[in-house]
């Protein structure tokens, strides 16, 4: 598995630092608020986790499942494949993502979560590709851990062709590891 890294992009300690900073961030900004910190699976398994663990108020946890994604390409559909298992009608909602890509699987999400009556939606994503953005994307994440180059990763949580979500870090693959 590491021998198919051709290098690391951000090591375990970057990532550890980084999410506790932004869960003081967001424990300061949703004291009191009760937030319910949606995860979109499967990807972000690993930062909501960390996050979720490292948030000091009271909060609530929900998940969603969608899926655009086959091997490195976006396939430009969205599909709600699990939708939420609680009512949050006038809720404060944090979405928790792995990464902000094109964008549509977020803003699908935002207006989905929208739709739904939520008093606020904000977006927390681990990375964010702002070169990858699709135009009309108007969705903009107000908590980002790491801005990244458009390269295609793996690692905490994200995958390719549903591997590497193990490694503990973020790794840039070999070219020949899509070849196969
Ligand atoms: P978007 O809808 O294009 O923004 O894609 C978001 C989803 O695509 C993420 O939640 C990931 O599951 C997947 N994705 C986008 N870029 C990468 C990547 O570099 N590595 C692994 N998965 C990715
Ligand atoms: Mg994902």
């Amino acid at each position: 598995m590491h021998n198919q890294i051709d290098h690391i992009l951000l090591t375990e300690e970057q990532i550890s630092a980084r999410v506790r900073e932004l869960a003081s961030q967001l424990s300061r900004d949703y004291d009191g608020k009760n937030p319910i910190f949606v995860g979109v699976l499967k990807g972000v398994v690993m930062f909501f986790s960390d996050i979720v663990r490292n948030f000091t108020a009271p909060c609530q946890i929900d998940f969603l499942s969608i899926s655009s994604y086959e091997g490195c390409n976006s396939t430009g559909n969205v599909k709600m494949l699990q939708g939420l298992s609680q009512d949050i009608t006038g809720r404060h909602i944090v979405i928790l993502e792995d990464i902000f890509d094109t964008g549509r699987s977020l803003s699908f999400t935002y207006d989905y979560l929208k739709s739904l009556g939520a008093a606020s939606v904000e977006v927390c994503t681990f990375l964010d590709k702002p070169e990858r953005r699709m135009p009309g994307v108007t969705l903009k994440p107000k908590y980002v851990g790491y801005t990244i180059p458009n390269e295609f990763v793996v690692g905490y949580g994200l995958d390719y062709n549903e591997y590497f979500r193990n490694l503990p870090y973020i790794g840039v693959l070999k070219p020949e590891v899509y070849q196969n």
